[in-house]
């Protein structure tokens, strides 16, 4: 027997005001329907995902392409009439858990323990519930001794009613046939007129069907975001409960408050994080590594004893025993070798440098390949652009690169070559040569002394 989940993520989210599908929304530099999909698949409860797209629906199959198989729901009539859409990808024997796409702090422990509650009670639908002080804006739960009734709306709910603090996670389990029976017979009779999902519990129970809810007891990974101060509290949730871990694995965080660590990043013990990093994405730091302050890593790994001050670093690799910044920008692909020295105001772009590297200040290395102990100097640069085509720039072992030079791809400098300060070159330099490429200085002697003799004279 198959079990799906069916994720709802078709609607516009009116409430953020912003042009992005809601459940596309990054947390952490994460879309918020990724942390759903990778806590259902931690899960391990359930065999196919199944996601109802509809607004933008190109914005959220771009986030999770051939992760989840796709229901359009083209018109957005409610809740009830998105799972709606999903009936023909799923077989009718088994059951199915249903969860919004706007509720990221949910996590794969829930998922395990309500699914294991709906099978030990055999229930036909299991309603996930949790009680909060504030249920403004949820659906509530009405129960009549001890039996679910049903799920009042906000906009909907009476005055009493709106005093429940008992509310509605928009997670649900429930049995395929009888869903998708029991949708035919909901009405877009109320508030807001949609077809909501909620009014399947009063379905089941006019049929006398077994209903009941599990409740969960941490109300805070229920949370649904559904405006952006919602998105930053959830936000905020998140960035705490991954530092507090972070940190009892040996990390030191200084005033972590203002550290945002993402929730597939590793770092290793013994790595200490000044204030104002962010390191995010699949980034890996690896021991007796100092990070910051204002210092932002996204998909990159860092070495062993590295220091990184003021610096960027996206898609790249640093190894062990270098130091970055600070005002560094390494990107796209630049792997710093060992006992590197990137530092101030140097960008390095898709460029791989040897061991003892070293570029202290003011440089550009575009698409390069740079061998052991070469120096580049102050202000130098790998002109690797003319316009249309990038070009290569090789450089071998001991290289000496003076100051303000330009390297004009392609080229190839050889092993232990020197070059002049303020060269332009445009051919390869053999190996054990000095290459100059710039124009001979002239001294004009007494050149305005002379020169204002003979002003007016003659
Ligand atoms: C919903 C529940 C409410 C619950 C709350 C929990 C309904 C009617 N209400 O309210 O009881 O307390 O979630 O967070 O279900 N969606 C579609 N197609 C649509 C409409 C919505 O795919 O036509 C998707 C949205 O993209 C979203 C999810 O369904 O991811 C929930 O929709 P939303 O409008 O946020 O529902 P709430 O008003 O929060
Ligand atoms: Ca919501």
């Amino acid at each position: 027997m198959k079990k799906y989940a069916i994720i709802l993520a078709a609607g516009k989210g009116t409430r953020m005001k912003t042009d992005l599908p809601k459940c596309a929304y990054p947390l952490l530099k994460k879309p918020m329907i990724v942390y759903i999909i990778e806590n259902l698949t931690k899960s391990q409860s359930v065999d196919e995902i199944i996601t109802v797209v509809g607004h933008k629906k190109e914005v959220i199959k771009n986030i999770l392409n051939s992760r989840v198989s796709y229901a359009d729901q083209d018109q957005q009539l409610g809740t009830g009439h998105a799972v709606l859409m999903a009936k023909d990808l799923v077989k009718e024997e088994g059951y199915s858990i249903i969860l919004p796409g706007d509720m990221p702090l949910i996590d794969d422990l829930v998922i395990k323990e309500a699914m294991a509650y709906h099978e030990s009670t055999r229930n036909d639908l299991t309603v996930v519930s949790t009680f909060v002080d504030e249920p403004d804006g949820y659906g509530r739960i009405i129960m009549k001794n001890e039996q679910l009734q049903a799920i009042v709306e906000e906009k909907d709910a009476s005055e009493q009613e709106k005093e429940i603090k008992e509310i509605n996670t928009g997670i649900y389990i429930v049995d395929n046939q009888m869903l998708f029976e029991g949708l035919n017979l909901i009405s877009d009779n109320n508030a807001q007129h949609e077809y909501y999902l909620t009014d399947i519990v009063k379905v089941f129970k006019s049929q006398k069907k077994r209903i009941s809810t599990f409740i969960l007891k941490k109300p805070f990974k229920a949370m649904g975001i559904n405006d952006l101060y919602a998105l930053s509290q959830a936000e905020a949730i998140l960035r705490h409960n991954i530092n507090k871990e972070i940190m009892r694995s040996g990390v030191a965080m200084i005033n972590p408050d203002t550290i945002t660590i993402g929730d597939n990043v590793v770092i290793e013990e013994n790595v200490t994080i000044s204030p104002n990093c962010y390191i995010t994405g699949n980034s890996h730091i690896k021991k007796n590594t100092f990070i910051g302050p204002s210092t932002e890593i996204h998909n990159s790994i860092i070495g062993e004893n590295v220091k990184i001050q003021h610096s960027l670093i996206f898609n790249s690799e640093v190894k062990d025993n270098t130091t970055v910044g600070p005002f560094a920008h390494l990107r796209d692909g630049a792997i710093i070798g060992t006992k590197n020295r990137i530092g101030n105001f140097v960008e390095i772009k898709k460029t791989i440098t040897g061991d003892n590297f070293k570029a202290s200040h003011l440089a550009y290395l575009g698409d390069a390949e740079v061998g052991n102990n070469v120096n580049f100097g102050c202000g130098s640069i790998t002109v690797n652009y003319d316009g249309t085509n990038k070009y290569k720039t090789l450089i071998g072992d001991d290289v000496f690169v003076g100051c303000n030079a330009n390297l004009i791809a392609p080229i190839q400098i050889e092993d232990n070559s020197t070059i002049a300060a303020g060269s332009t070159l445009n051919k390869n330099v053999p190996k054990d040569s000095l290459a100059i490429a710039r124009s001979y200085q002239v001294n004009k002697e007494n050149y305005f002394k002379n020169k204002s003799k003979s002003n007016g004279k003659k």
